[in-house]
């Protein structure tokens, strides 16, 4: 094997000039034509149309997405906003037939010019799930361009030297197994189909801190793993250009947390009080973080995590 000046080897490796082996393929930077660049030929050119550019960079025309969990809660608010920004949305959860509220968006969605599908499926099984999202891409002309494993349980409380196996499993089976199981099935087709896109894996603050009194430990432990995922599958798949990102929520109402809230209502209270902002958040607070991973606005962002949590880390 010979390198020739650039660094470029005859067996198409890169080796900087200094013969340490550069631990990823070199792409160009891409030059695009917002922002300043926009600018500057608009200068040179009063006839040029000038428009905000920045709508534009968050759309998703043309483009399929699939949200696991997507029959309700944050899920489902995924699905509504990639849909909104033009993406054809794939709901995948475990009922046979979706929920009241996925009827009504499927609707919403339609007027808006969009599709909402729901498939049932189970993201705990490997090959069933594998099944699921790649039997959507192959209606799409093979096409996957989003994933978002947005399902999620919570398991029971109790203190941590009597968690029971069968729930601790469970939950890890769920959270960690299945947000993994989603997320290969979606690598695999955007690897083959040389699809630069977006995986999106829906971790949680219990990932990175204890939530004060609740004894949780496998959710916490599981949405570590996730954290751990993401940066693993980042490193692995950036050299095709898939970019693999978590979003870690805050508390927020949904069917996963109402099991405490309604049980004990002065929770609610208790949560806000440990959130800067004062409050715990809304299902719609996660749209526009969402919004931005799934699409070219973020085109730089990957192996991050980004939490939306009212500011309940930073103290
Ligand atoms: N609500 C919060 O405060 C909060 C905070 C942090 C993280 N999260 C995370 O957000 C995600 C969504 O949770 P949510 O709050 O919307 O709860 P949710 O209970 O409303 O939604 C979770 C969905 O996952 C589905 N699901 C569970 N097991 C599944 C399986 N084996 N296969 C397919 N689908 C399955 C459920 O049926 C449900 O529709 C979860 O990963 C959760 O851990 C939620």
């Amino acid at each position: 094997m010979s390198v020739h000046k650039n660094g470029e080897t005859t067996n198409g490796t890169k080796v900087s000039t200094t013969g340490v082996r550069l631990p990823v393929k070199l792409v160009p930077v891409p030059v695009k034509d917002v922002g300043l660049n926009a600018a500057q030929k608009a200068v040179l050119d009063p006839t040029v149309e000038v428009k905000p550019e920045i709508f534009g960079e968050f759309s998703l025309k043309g483009k399929v997405a699939v949200v696991t969990g997507g029959n309700g809660g944050l899920g489902l608010e995924f699905c509504i906003v990639l849909a909104e920004l033009g993406a054809k949305v794939y709901a995948i959860d475990l009922p046979e037939t979706p929920s009241e509220d996925f009827g009504i968006a499927v609707k919403y969605v339609a007027r808006l010019g969009s599709s909402l599908t729901y498939r049932p499926s189970d993201v705990t099984d490997q090959q069933v799930i594998s099944a699921t999202i790649k039997g959507i891409a192959n209606e799409n002309d093979g096409r996957l361009d989003v994933l978002v494993a947005a399902a999620g349980i919570l398991g029971h409380e109790q203190d941590c030297e009597e968690y029971p196996d069968v729930v601790f499993k469970k939950v890890m089976n769920v959270n960690c197994g299945g947000v993994f199981y989603s997320a290969q099935a979606a690598a695999q087709i955007m690897k083959e189909k040389e699809i630069q896109g977006s995986i999106i894996l829906i971790g949680s603050m219990s990932g990175t801190v204890v939530n004060r009194e609740m004894r949780w430990l496998p959710y916490n432990v599981s949405k570590s793993a996730v954290l751990q995922m993401t940066r693993s599958m980042a490193a692995e798949l950036g050299q095709f250009g898939i970019r693999v990102n978590s979003i870690s929520p805050g508390h927020i109402r949904t069917k996963l947390t109402a099991v405490v809230l309604d049980a004990q209502p002065e929770m609610e209270a208790f949560w806000a009080s440990l959130n800067p902002l004062g409050r715990i958040g809304a299902v719609h607070e996660l749209r526009g973080v969402a919004a931005w991973l799934a699409s070219d606005a973020s085109t730089f962002c990957t192996g991050s995590d980004i939490m939306v949590s009212g500011g309940h880390t930073i103290w």
